[in-house]
Order: structure tokens, then sequence, then C-alpha cells
């Protein structure tokens, strides 16, 4: 909120998932208070699942329009987020990379995998990944299925912005609830900066904030 009146056209990273869905009930119960202005705002989001249509209800596009956007008075020119059905996807992922150097972000939202992924780079993202097509790996299939009637409906793959595009934000919020998520929180903020915990990149970035439950912070030391 501060962010928005410090500047009305700022630029929002957005992720999906359980986490930051209080934030947006959020924003949408200040906004409607308030009459908060967002038509100014533009919003990135993280990633999307490759081969899901916008209106597929598992669908990142669907998920952000049912549980923020349809809510608040954003222009939807504004909001960006990666097309899971593009049939070019390198030219898409080209794209979506340069419309985020031309819109730097603000703030970015994160939330966190059980495995230490961020946005879809999981284990093994290299500290210079930008937007591009990726494997989801076992485990994130196997914890996004509760989504899915099963998890063989799961898609596969993703496209996703890279470590080095979420580390362009200049500010960043990482989230994390519930202690299927402490071993990824350790990883993140204890574990030396590598590809094995994608999130640990993070430790990188200068201006970070750090938000967890007790549960999901239950390993860490300091
Ligand atoms: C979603 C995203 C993912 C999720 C992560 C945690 O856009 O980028 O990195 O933030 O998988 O998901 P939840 O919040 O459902 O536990």
């Amino acid at each position: 909120m501060n962010q928005l009146i410090k500047k009305p056209e700022s630029v929002f990273g957005l992720a999906t998932g359980s986490t930051p869905l209080g934030l947006y009930k959020e924003i949408i119960l200040r906004c409607k208070a308030r009459k908060c202005d967002l038509s100014q705002v533009i919003t990135f989001n993280l990633d999307e699942y490759y081969g899901l249509s916008s209106d597929h209800p598992q669908s990142y596009h669907y998920f952000m329009q049912e549980n923020l956007f349809k809510h608040i008075d954003i222009k939807p020119e504004n909001i960006y987020i990666p097309d899971g059905m593009t049939d070019d996807v390198q030219k898409h992922c080209r794209w979506y990379e340069e419309q985020v150097r031309a819109h730097p972000i603000d703030l970015q939202i994160l939330g966190i995998g059980a495995n230490g992924h961020i946005g879809f780079n999981e284990p093994g993202s290299a500290e210079d990944s930008v937007t591009r097509l990726v494997d989801l790996s076992e485990q994130t299939i196997s914890d996004n299925s509760i989504y899915f009637s099963s998890k063989e409906e799961v898609p596969k793959q993703a496209i996703t912005m890279g470590i080095k595009t979420i580390m362009s934000a200049k500010k960043i919020i990482l989230l994390a609830s519930g202690d299927n998520k402490a071993k990824a929180v350790k990883c993140a903020l204890e574990e030396s900066p590598s590809a094995n915990c994608p999130a640990s990149w993070l430790q990188k970035h200068n201006n970070i904030d750090v938000i967890v439950d007790e549960d999901a912070g239950g390993l860490l030391k300091n």
C-alpha cells in the first residue's frame, strides 16, 4: 500500500499459489474501502503453465483474474502474464523479458516451493537465468497436483521469469507459511547461494524482506 501511495504508477511482480491469497484479499478489501486508484499500476506475473489457455481454471491467468484482477480497477493492458499457449516460446520469452526491462519491477512478491523454487525456477536454475520454458520437477508436479483432479493432469512444463529477472526487482518480499516450507526457508536464508536451492540466490539482493510464520521459520538458526 505504501508503495502505491509513493508511486501510483508502480510496477508489481506477482505470484500465484496459496501463499499470496491473503495479501490479494487484503488489497481488494483496502482498495474497496478507500477506493484506491490502481489504474496506473502495471503487473508482471512470475509464471504460467505451458499448454494451459488463459481460461483454463488451473491456469495462472485464471487464478489472477479470479483472485485479484476482476476485483480491482487495473487496466487489462497493464497486466503481463506469460502466455502458456504461445506458438513461439523463445520469441515470447524474449518479449516478456524485454517488457520487464522496459518496466522495471518496483516490488516483487514471491512465494517459495518446498524444494526452494521461486517462480518455477527449479533446483538447477542458474543465477543468470532469464524468462524461459522449464521442466517442472517431480516434487512440484506432486505438490501442485492438489489443484488438479489427478497428478497426470498437471502440466510438465511452465514459462517462468528467471532468477536474473526476479533479482532485477528494486524490492522483493518473500512470503512463506507452514512447516512444509521450513526446509526451503532454511536453505534460502542460511545455506550458501547455489542453484541447488534457487531461492538462496535472493541472499544477493540488497533490498529484500522475508516474512515467515513460526512453522516455516522453524528450522532457522538465526
Ligand atoms: C507461483 C510461483 C511459485 C509459488 C510456490 C509456492 O506463481 O511462482 O513459486 O510461489 O510454488 O506455492 P504455494 O504458495 O501454493 O505454496
